[in-house]
């Protein structure tokens, strides 16, 4: 699958405005780099961004107002309020899905959707190494094999090219995640579950509003899920929310969350199958009702300074920004990703490149670690329970099935800013491109 770079149609359609727009189309960035020899703040100099990020989450007189309104009125969970019910129906509305089941994180959302799914002990799930643990932990719940595939380190998701390979008769689902907002090759991905039958667990929980082919992610695989955690693009402190189009998912999913009670929670104590807790409460339902109105002018926003800051920084030898797939039509940026070329910075390290670039007041982190390598895997796999199920054999046979060699590499280049740096003005995206051609025209200083 092509990876592209932004067309002129994409980009107008991002929100780049009118004439600015038209300028920076005919003359390219603003300004093309140019070595500025001025010393860095880590040797002294001054420091480039002086200001501030905007800080994040956002709230407004309007939140206060409904978080008072379900206090006073003593609802304060779903069994007894309707703000969590009236956001479903506005989040399955807003991204095209059927049915909607707000839950009390992204981990329940995926780990409602195994459920619902019927994916249990003796089962293999194929994720992606470069992830957040929990994509991971709700396979580990259900005593059920995760099945890594390398990553695709121009884009730093999933190598869909690669999943055919991994997958046996034993193979019950496949969990896409739309890593920083990105989204997947969900072209490669939908035409592997539909050939061979295997179910897709769409991992969005990083990727509110992204889109493929027009399509809102999350409504794209039999079920999408979100996490509306503090640092998430729509945040309710902690939250989340399982898309499906099946009915008969959602019902599943529901009688799960709520204890395995009855569908539309019936009262009295009868139940008609296992389940656990997993409701979002109504102070969620009601913050995030809220959230929903701004996220389309934040998402804006984010795609127009990031669609700058790229062009600036492809400029920069050695530094390549994570590249959408050609099928995505709207990145969610909830991160803004790149790898760093060492080499290109004259062997520069990477560590000493982050802590010049936050010298000049840029904040950046370096990203996830290999999940694959994580240690409690191994306790994990190797413990009395895992063993009762699969056998010893088994488990070291599984291990010979998960190098990730490209992901291996890609964590120890990737270098990453958050969704809210992104947020200011355009000047702010002027900062961190001067901060990061200030640190390559000094690298060799910044060596010593
Ligand atoms: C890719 C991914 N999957 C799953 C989760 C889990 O979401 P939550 O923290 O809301 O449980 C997160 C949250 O950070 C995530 O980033």
């Amino acid at each position: 699958m092509k990876t592209k770079r932004m067309g002129r149609r994409a980009f107008i359609r991002a929100g780049v405005g009118g004439a600015a727009a038209l300028a920076m189309l005919q003359t390219g960035p603003k300004r093309a780099y140019s070595a500025s020899p001025s010393k860095p703040a880590l040797l002294g100099g001054e420091k480039i961004f002086k200001g501030t990020f905007p800080g994040w989450p956002r709230t407004d007189a309007r939140h206060e107002q409904v978080w008072l309104e379900v206090l006073r009125a003593h609802g304060w969970c779903r069994l007894n309020g309707d703000y969590v019910k009236r956001f479903e129906d506005e989040y399955a509305r807003t991204m095209g899905s059927r049915h909607c089941l707000a839950v009390a994180n992204g981990t329940s959302a995926l780990y409602a959707s195994l459920n619902a799914l019927g994916v249990g002990p003796g089962d293999e799930v194929i994720v992606p190494p470069y992830t957040f643990v929990a994509t991971i932990n709700v396979v580990l719940l259900q005593y059920a094999l995760p099945v890594f595939v390398d990553t695709d380190t121009n884009t730093f998701q999933i190598d869909a090219a690669k999943i055919e390979a991994a997958m046996t008769d034993r193979t019950r689902a496949i969990i896409p995640v739309h890593i920083g907002g990105y989204v997947a090759d969900m072209d490669t991905i939908l035409d592997i579950s539909k050939r061979r039958e295997v179910p897709v667990i769409e991992d969005a929980c990083q990727a509110h509003f992204a889109e493929w082919r027009g399509k809102r992610v999350g409504s794209l695989g039999e079920t999408g899920c979100f996490s509306f955690q503090v640092t998430k693009n729509i945040s309710g402190g902690e939250g989340g929310a399982m898309l499906t189009n099946r009915e008969d998912l959602m019902e599943r999913a529901f009688v799960f969350h709520t204890n395995g009670r009855p569908w539309h929670l019936t009262s009295g104590f009868s139940y008609v199958q296992n389940g656990a807790n997993l409701r979002m409460t109504e102070f969620q339902g009601a913050l995030l009702l809220e959230q929903l109105t701004r996220v389309e002018a934040e998402s804006q926003i984010r795609e127009q300074n990031a669609e700058y800051l790229t062009r600036r920084l492809e400029a920069i030898p050695g530094i390549h920004p994570a590249r959408p797939y050609e099928g995505t039509t709207r990145n969610a940026y909830h991160l803004y990703m790149f790898r760093y070329d060492a080499e290109a910075f004259g062997g520069l390290p990477r560590e000493r490149f982050r802590q010049a670039l936050s010298a000049e007041g840029i904040p950046n982190s370096p990203g996830y670690t290999p999940l694959n390598k994580m240690p409690f895997l191994k306790e994990t796999l190797y413990s009395r329970g895992y063993l009762n199920v699969y056998g010893k054999d088994t488990i070291d046979e599984y291990f010979d099935r998960i190098d990730c060699p490209e992901n291996d590499r890609l964590c120890t280049e990737a270098v990453w800013f958050t969704q809210n740096m992104l947020l200011g003005p355009r000047s702010d995206m002027e900062s961190i491109a001067d901060a990061i051609e200030r640190i390559h025209a000094n690298a060799k200083d910044l060596m010593a």
